[in-house]
């Protein structure tokens, strides 16, 4: 196929990285003309900056359900992570940290950077579905447990943990509770008020919203005893010192609202209305022996189809050769999650999930958004046959 013809490349790759939504770029846009100010500065254009920082803080609380107070605004799900992980276990007595053995690389590094003070780093074993095994979990709950961190969404295989269980079980045990929420909340906002959480990060461009910023959301009983990792001009309470940006803010909460309307109106764009359009092409991959869909089959993110290859002699194919071969088709995917797909290594997640070793470097990810529709689905089909072919042909 000649690539120009084809056009750009399909982008089924939403877990990398999003497009902004409609509207995203207006809203910031009119927000930078309008209010460009630093929040901080006593004078009238500091004095609307911050008016307008206010009025989107609580735009995003009343989105999930949470008080203006309980969100720290950062540059991503990369520092809501380490703010919450290593700011909060600087208060607390060295103990043990409690990770998932499929977290995102920033968990296991801020969890790691915790050994030095005297922490000791527990991961959680998973099943072959990527699902925490909960019996080795709350064993693994016993003194000195101090504070756990388990990814709702997993991004590699999309398996969704079972976060109330895990959440009621610390509370249970009196431990604090963080969860990295990007990519669930991609397609569907949490009620922060009756989730059984302590901190949750999430990050706008998962979401259609801009890149670099992010959230944290904090109970007050355990921000009270956060420390911050970015000192210098004390802003927001002095726990993330830095001009916030209200503009990119701005932009997060457009998109996150779409997302809530898009739910709401049980719109294809996201959440339950985008899993139809996976599930179909999930049957349509699927239906030769090279492809097998992995991950839990129900509990996993809606946008999300996690896919082992395999040559028709059944030996194991390499997912970056296919990512290759696919955006030779035109076909944007990603092999494992963005950050790790760049290195010809194994496999974190799928080593924890068990897989036998040969396997742990045939995975690929195909996540969907708001820009996919039905009308792709053949097109993605006969693309992605074309790329096998050609892979299984070399
Ligand atoms: C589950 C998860 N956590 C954290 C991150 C890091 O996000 P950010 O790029 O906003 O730092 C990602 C991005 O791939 C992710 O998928």
């Amino acid at each position: 196929m000649d690539k120009a013809e084809a056009g750009p490349p399909i982008y089924l790759d939403a877990c990398a990285t999003t497009p902004l939504r409609p509207g995203v770029q207006r809203r910031i846009q009119d927000l930078q003309n309008q209010a460009w100010g630093n929040p901080s500065s006593l004078h009238s254009y500091g004095l609307s900056a911050a008016e307008a920082l206010e009025r989107t803080r609580v735009e995003i609380g009343s989105l999930l359900d949470a008080d203006a107070d309980e969100i720290l605004i950062t540059s991503g799900a990369t520092e809501s992570i380490h703010l919450g992980i290593r700011g909060l276990a600087s208060s607390l007595p060295p103990g043990r940290i409690l990770i998932s053995a499929v977290e995102h690389p920033a968990v296991t590094a801020a969890a790691q950077a915790l050994t030095p003070l005297g922490w000791e780093l527990a991961m959680a074993p998973v099943d072959s579905e990527g699902f925490i095994q909960l019996d080795r979990f709350e064993e693994l709950l016993r003194p000195p447990t101090r504070l756990v961190s388990v990814i709702w969404g997993q991004s590699e295989v999309g398996t969704l943990q079972p976060l109330k269980t895990i959440g009621a079980l610390c509370q249970l045990h009196g431990i604090p509770f963080h969860t990295d929420a990007t990519q669930v909340i991609s397609q569907a906002l949490p009620d922060w008020n009756t989730l059984p959480v302590d901190l949750l990060t999430a990050s706008a461009h998962k979401c259609g919203g801009p890149r670099g910023v992010g959230l944290l959301l904090v109970r007050r009983a355990w921000k009270q005893k956060l420390a911050a990792l970015l000192t210098g001009g004390g802003q927001q309470n002095n726990l993330r010192s830095g001009t916030e940006s209200t503009m990119l803010l701005a932009g997060m909460a457009e998109a996150l609202s779409q997302i809530q309307r898009s739910d709401v109106e049980g719109l294809p764009d996201s959440g339950n209305g985008i899993r139809g359009l996976r599930d179909q092409l999930e049957v349509r991959l699927c239906r030769t022996a090279c492809i097998e869909a992995i991950g839990h089959p129900q509990q996993r993110l809606p946008h999300h189809l996690a896919l082992l290859l395999r040559t028709p002699s059944g030996r194991p194919l390499s997912g970056r050769r296919m990512v290759r071969a696919l955006d030779q088709q035109g076909l944007a995917v990603s092999s494992g999650s963005a950050c790790s797909s760049g290195r010809n290594t194994d496999s974190s997640v799928l080593t924890a999930m068990g897989l036998p070793s040969e396997m742990r470097r045939s995975g690929i990810r195909l996540s969907l958004g708001f820009w996919n529709a039905d009308h792709q689905i053949e097109t993605i089909v006969e693309r992605f046959e074309r790329a096998l072919q050609a892979c299984c042909d070399d």
